[in-house]
């Protein structure tokens, strides 16, 4: 599979998930475990631009895809992606824990065109949670990159 536009080779259990692949063998640990049971959101990234619960996906199954994570979104060095930006700017995070699931999937509901009100955000990320409770200021960072 192609893993933020890097070519990646590896041999694995047929039963590990993209999330333990991404963590344990390509060292890509911005991808978040949480409840590692579809239920929290901490775990999104994209496959061939949809958004998917890492911890849910076999990675076997995404022989030739292309993945995105959070290490992957900026385009460079020196600048970050806009909603990146934007969750620094609202100031959309406490801990910290969930906002690489919260920023992957937030590019998810920008590109999807699910931003048109604050109630419309809330329903596209309802699968993100955040335990610190943050989500006004969240829903403000995707607005904010969305214009
Ligand atoms: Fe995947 Fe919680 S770790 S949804």
């Amino acid at each position: 599979m192609i893993v933020n536009g890097v070519r990646q080779t590896v041999t694995i259990d047929n039963r590990t998930s993209l999330l333990d692949l991404l963590r344990e063998h390509l060292d890509l640990t911005g991808t978040k475990k949480g409840c590692d049971a579809g239920a929290c959101g901490a775990c999104t990234v994209q496959v061939d631009g949809r958004r998917v619960n890492a911890c849910l996906t076999l990675a076997v199954r995404l022989e030739g895809a292309e993945v995105t994570t959070i290490e992957g979104l900026a385009q460079s060095e020196d600048e970050l992606h806009p909603l990146q930006q934007a969750f620094i700017d609202q100031d959309a995070f406490q801990c910290g824990y969930c906002t690489p699931g919260q920023i992957m999937s937030g590019v998810g509901c920008i590109e999807e065109g699910h931003t048109g009100s604050p109630g419309e955000i809330r329903e596209w990320m309802s699968g993100n949670i955040c335990r610190c409770g943050c989500y006004v200021k969240i829903v403000k960072a995707v607005q904010q990159a969305a214009h």
